[in-house]
C-alpha cells in the first residue's frame, strides 16, 4: 500500500547539510496499524510529513498503491485516499466544526451523522457542530476534532502524529477504541504510550533519522526499555 524507498531529508544547517533522516527503506501493508516511535528528534514527524507532502525529499521515492507520489502536491494525495492529523492540529478561523467535517468527507453531513464522528472522540455535536475552528477552543478539544475528520474521511491511509498530546486518560481508553475501529485501513501512528503501541501489528522505531529496530511490541520492548527514555516506558502517562 505504502513504500518508502532510500528517503532522505536533510536541511542546510550553518552551511553544513544535517541529516535529519538517513536513506529510510519501509513498507506499510493494508489492513495494518503502525506505530512510529523513538525520542524527541528522532525525524518521526519529519517521516510523515514527508509522505503527506508537507516537506519535500531530498532523495528517495514514495509509492503509493505502486504510484509514485514523491513529488506530488498535497492536495493530490489527499485525493488519492490519505488522511493526516497534525501533531499541533491548525485553526482555520471562520470555519465551523461542521463545514471541516463536510470539506473532509466531501459531503454534506446529516447532524445524525457528525454526531456519530464527533461522539467516537468524545465530544457533543449540540455543543461543537457550530462552534467556530479557533484558538477558542483548546489543544485537547482540536485533536479530538482532528480525529472526527479523519474518521469522517474513511480513507485507506490514515496518519496520525502523537494523537494522545493533550488527550486526558479517560478518552485514552476511546482513542484505543477508534484505532480498533479502523482496522479495514492502513493506519501509521506515531506515539510514545505503550497502549497505543499494544495495538499496533508493528512497530518502527526510529533513532537518529535512522530505522533502529522494526517489529512486534514484544521485539521492540527490550530495546526500547534498554536505549531510550522513561517517555517511551508510559512512565510520564
Ligand atoms: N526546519 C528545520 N530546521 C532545523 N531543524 C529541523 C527542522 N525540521 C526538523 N528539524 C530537526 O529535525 C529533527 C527531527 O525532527 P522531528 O521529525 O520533528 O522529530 P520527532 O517528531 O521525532 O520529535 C529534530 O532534531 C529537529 O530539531
Ligand atoms: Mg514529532
Amino acid at each position: 500500500m505504502l513504500e518508502i524507498k532510500n528517503l532522505s531529508y536533510k536541511i542546510d544547517e550553518d552551511k553544513n547539510q544535517k541529516d535529519i533522516l538517513n536513506k529510510i527503506n519501509v513498507t506499510f501493508e493494508e489492513n495494518k496499524t503502525y506505530v512510529i516511535t523513538g525520542p524527541n528528534g528522532s525525524g518521526k514527524s519529519t517521516l510523515v510529513k514527508l509522505i503527506v507532502g508537507i516537506l519535500n525529499v531530498t532523495e528517495g521515492q514514495i509509492y503509493f498503491n505502486h504510484k509514485n507520489i514523491t513529488s506530488l502536491p498535497i492536495n493530490e494525495r489527499v485525493d488519492l485516499g490519505i488522511s493526516y492529523a497534525f501533531q499541533q492540529p491548525i485553526t482555520f478561523k471562520g470555519l465551523k466544526v461542521r463545514d471541516l467535517l463536510d470539506i473532509a468527507s466531501g459531503k454534506k453531513n446529516s447532524v445524525d451523522q457528525l454526531c456519530d464522528y464527533l461522539s467516537m472522540v468524545g465530544l457533543c455535536a449540540k455543543d461543537y457542530i457550530n462552534r467556530s475552528l479557533d484558538d477558542k477552543l483548546s489543544g485537547g478539544e482540536l485533536k479530538r476534532i482532528e480525529l472526527a475528520m479523519v474518521l469522517s474521511r474513511k480513507t485507506k491511509l490514515n496518519i496520525f502524529d502523537e494523537p494522545e498530546a493533550g488527550i486526558d486518560l479517560w478518552s485514552f481508553e476511546q482513542l484505543t477504541k477508534i484505532f480498533s475501529s479502523l482496522k479495514k485501513s492502513c493506519n501509521i501512528i506515531v506515539s510514545h504510550q505503550k497502549k497505543i503501541l499494544e495495538i499496533a501489528d508493528e512497530i518502527i522505531l526510529l533513532k537518529d533519522g535512522n530505522i533502529e529496530k522494526q517489529g512486534s511490541l514484544k521485539e521492540i520492548l527490550p530495546f526500547i526499555e534498554n536505549k531510550t527514555c522513561h517517555k517511551l516506558r508510559g512512565k510520564n502517562e
